[in-house]
């Protein structure tokens, strides 16, 4: 039987009133301190508790989502509060309104912010213009809530995660950039692996390389998975890039980027497979990769619900209903 604890005994929250637009907004001990939370609240040792009873999260969306809308949401009501989405249809960011005069609405009404959108400096406006926390539910940039859950994914795997090998294989995307800013924070060792032309952004990895993080780049998908304990795939072709579509497509998969479980059979004997999802099937990946032994990619999805939680929790916890 799982005990409940007592509101009293509930961690410090470790990041109180601040926003997380990018993995590095943390430092180390912080992000410990979040994805302790997260196996905590995975094992329901929060259960019962409503640490954010009273407060309201706005979820603005500029793009599509089903994930992080659904666990952003799901979240803010078990912890006690409240999630109100707003799609850009509605709101129209930078359009029907100025991006600023949008904070400094919202932050007179709710307790934070999270925002799906295209630019990073969106993220970055919405938070210069209000006083309230802005969350990072992805970028064209940057995925960092995303790389929460795999985190917390991989740690169920491998506990310590110093020195393990990173196989992240596609495009040199969001996704692939908040992978570097990780192993950074980690010690995790990196390989980005894309086909000529599709690396990842070159200031994350030059920033994270003289911060001394374990990175390599190759377009040698063999190296990649040698030794692999954990393989990353994300879909070639990222939402606003359609029109790139069948060019790319083209060239991922002559690059040989295609995940099959003839691959995953070639990775560490204890690797796992995660893909953020969605999945473009026939593309970055094959349906039976996703069934495979090795697949993690439904208890990542469901991670998401858990380490949003302890993120929301780290950054809201202890601020004062308004009303
Ligand atoms: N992985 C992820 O962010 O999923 P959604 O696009 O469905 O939110
Ligand atoms: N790279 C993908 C991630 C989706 C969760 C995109 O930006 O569309």
């Amino acid at each position: 039987m799982t005990s409940t604890p007592a509101t009293a005994s509930l961690p410090q929250p470790a990041l109180r009133g601040r926003d997380f637009l990018s993995s590095l907004d943390l430092s180390p001990e912080e992000l410990r301190a979040v994805l302790d939370t997260a196996h905590s609240m995975k094992r329901g040792e929060w259960r019962g508790t409503k640490p954010l009873a009273g407060l309201t999260l706005a979820l603005i969306f500029e793009k599509a989502s089903l994930r992080t809308r659904t666990t952003f949401d799901v979240g803010m009501y078990q912890l006690g509060g409240h999630a109100i989405t707003l799609t850009n249809a509605e709101i129209g960011l930078g359009t029907r309104e100025r991006v600023n005069d949008v904070a400094r609405n919202l932050e007179r009404w709710v307790d934070g912010v999270m925002g799906r959108v295209y630019e990073q400096t969106t993220l970055i406006e919405l938070a210069r213009h209000s006083a309230i926390p802005v969350i990072n539910g992805l970028s064209d940039a940057l995925h960092p809530v995303q790389l929460l859950a795999d985190y917390q994914t991989i740690e169920e795997s491998f506990p310590d995660t110093r020195g393990v090998k990173v196989a992240f294989l596609g495009d040199g995307n969001n996704l692939a950039n908040s992978h570097i800013e990780m192993a950074r924070l980690t010690g995790t060792r990196l390989v980005v692996c894309t086909p000529v032309g599709h690396e990842p952004n070159g200031r994350v990895l030059m920033e994270a390389l003289r911060a001394g993080a374990d990175v390599t780049l190759t377009h040698d998908v063999a190296e990649a998975l040698d030794g692999a304990q954990v393989l990353y795939t994300d879909v070639w072709v990222s939402m606003g890039q359609e029109a790139e579509a069948e060019r790319k497509k083209k060239v991922f998969y002559d690059a040989g980027m295609q995940v099959t479980p003839a691959m995953l059979d070639r990775i560490a004997e204890d690797g796992i497979f995660l893909h953020c999802l969605p999945a473009h099937y026939g593309e970055e990946v094959v349906p039976e990769a996703t069934e495979h032994p090795k697949s993690r990619v439904f208890d990542q999805a469901e991670n998401r619900l858990h380490a949003q939680k302890a993120l929301l929790y780290h950054v809201l916890g202890g601020t004062e209903p308004r009303w």
